[in-house]
Parts: C-alpha cells; sequence; structure tokens
C-alpha cells in the first residue's frame, strides 16, 4: 500500500524498524561536510525549500550512488521528511531545519555540488514581501559557484511570473532547457506542490539550466515582478472577490 503525506504519496515502502536510519542533521556552524557525513565521496544533490522531502526521497532511492541535502526553513516539513526518509532506511539523504539562502553562502562551499533543485519557491504575492523571494542575482550568481562544472540547476514553478523571470535571470549563469512534458521518472508530480498544482489545473513550467564555464556578459535582473494575484492588490477594489 502506498503511503500518504500531507495529501501526496511518498516514494518507497517502510523498512522493519532495524533497518531504520537517521536523516536529521543539525547545523555544526560549519561548512557542510559532505564527506564527513556521508562517508564517501558521491554526486552531490541539494533541494532548497525542499517541503516534505518528496523529490528527495523518491531520488536518493532512485539513485543510491548519489547523496541529498534537504533544506528548509519549516521544521514540521523536515521532522516528516526525515522520519520518511528514517522510515526507508535511506543512508544517501540529509535534512536540515534552516534558511536556504544562509545555507547557499555559509555552509556550502564553492564548486562542490552537482545538482541544485528548486521546485516551486514561494512567489510572495504581496508587492511589499517582493524582497523575500529566494531567487535573486546574488543568489543565482552563488548558486553558480556553488555548482562544481557541468553542474545542474533545476528550477520548476506554477506561477508565470515568477517563471518569465527565471527564464531571464539564469541566463548569465545558466544554459537553461526548458522541458515541456512531465519528468519521465515522474510523470504525476515530483514534488507535493506540483502534484497538487496539477490537480488544480495550473500549468507547471520547469527548466533544467546546466552551468556555464564563464558567465554571460548580460545582466541578472532583479526579482521585482508582479507575482499576479490580483486579491493580494493593494489596488483592488474594497470587497470585490477574486
Ligand atoms: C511552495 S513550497 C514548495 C515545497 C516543495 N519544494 C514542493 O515543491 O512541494 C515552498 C517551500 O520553500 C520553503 N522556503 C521558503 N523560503 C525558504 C528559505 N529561505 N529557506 C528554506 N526554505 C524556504 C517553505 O518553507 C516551503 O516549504
Amino acid at each position: 500500500m502506498t503511503e500518504r503525506e500531507f495529501g501526496v504519496p511518498i516514494p518507497g515502502r517502510v523498512l522493519p524498524g532495524e533497518r531504520w536510519t537517521k536523516t536529521g542533521h543539525r547545523d555544526s556552524g560549519r561548512s557542510f561536510d559532505w564527506t564527513g557525513v556521508f562517508g564517501r565521496d558521491a554526486v552531490r544533490v541539494v533541494d532548497l525549500g525542499c517541503g516534505n522531502g518528496r523529490y528527495l526521497i523518491g531520488s536518493a532511492l532512485a539513485r543510491p550512488g548519489h547523496d541529498h541535502l534537504g533544506i528548509d526553513l519549516v521544521q514540521r516539513a523536515i521532522d516528516f521528511a526525515a522520519h520518511r526518509a528514517n522510515q526507508r532506511g535511506l543512508a544517501n539523504v540529509r535534512f536540515v531545519t534552516a534558511d536556504a539562502v544562509k545555507w547557499l553562502h555559509e555552509r556550502l562551499t564553492p564548486d562542490s555540488v552537482d545538482e541544485v533543485h528548486i521546485y516551486h519557491p514561494q512567489p510572495y504575492y504581496e508587492s511589499d514581501a517582493a524582497e523575500r523571494r529566494m531567487l535573486t542575482p546574488p543568489f543565482l550568481e552563488r548558486t553558480w559557484s556553488v555548482l562544481r562544472k557541468g553542474g545542474l540547476l533545476v528550477l520548476q514553478t506554477d506561477n508565470k511570473s515568477y517563471w518569465g523571470y527565471l527564464l531571464e535571470a539564469v541566463r548569465r549563469h545558466f544554459e537553461p532547457q526548458v522541458l515541456p512534458g512531465p519528468w519521465p521518472d515522474a510523470p504525476k508530480g515530483r514534488t507535493r506542490r506540483e502534484i497538487l498544482a496539477r490537480q488544480k489545473g495550473l500549468v507547471v513550467w520547469r527548466m533544467a539550466a546546466r552551468r556555464l564555464g564563464v558567465p554571460r556578459d548580460v545582466a541578472v535582473p532583479r526579482p521585482d515582478f508582479d507575482a499576479n494575484r490580483p486579491r493580494f492588490r493593494s489596488d483592488r477594489r474594497p470587497g470585490r472577490r477574486v
């Protein structure tokens, strides 16, 4: 029977208790020591804003030769992610409750990661909250520097304005390849938010962007786009439902 959590199926199956692992990670205040934590040198995959960890758990099961790190601000989401990964006996994933922006700049070192995944970063609809958006020019520059040569940035959103921004913003450091259909490895959705978005009939946009060796001579715009949720607009007429 497929287990469900937060309304979506969780990949894999629960193993007997003696095979459970510990995948929760505590911030040591120092750089993340991949080799020390996982006891090997492998391909390294990071999910920033991983939510309930659905993508990383599926990837860790499907790609035992890769090591995975999931970061999210919300303790409850990370607790669930780590618990499910523990029950599946995974040794190649860790989850940490932390600010992904801080981790990108202060815990992940340059030239140390092979894949950075970001699924459905929050668009922050309120006009005064735009500066909380995760993907900014410094964020993209640091992602480029943390990735190893040939590394991959995977981005996905169901917000058309954010997508338009991302397509332009990644061009300085990455060669984006837009993926028109569903993920071959997860046709119904890699993440919880993707599954829920598709259930609501929303379009999901995705790209796999390959790291450039040398950045292009183009500017990265600031993420000050209108996320286009009329309910949050200050010019909205009072009392009108949208
Ligand atoms: C819309 S949810 C998407 C979750 C998951 N990626 C998915 O697709 O199901 C956005 C997630 O980003 C997390 N988040 C937002 N800002 C963050 C930050 N600065 N650092 C870490 N996580 C963050 C939120 O807590 C939330 O879990």
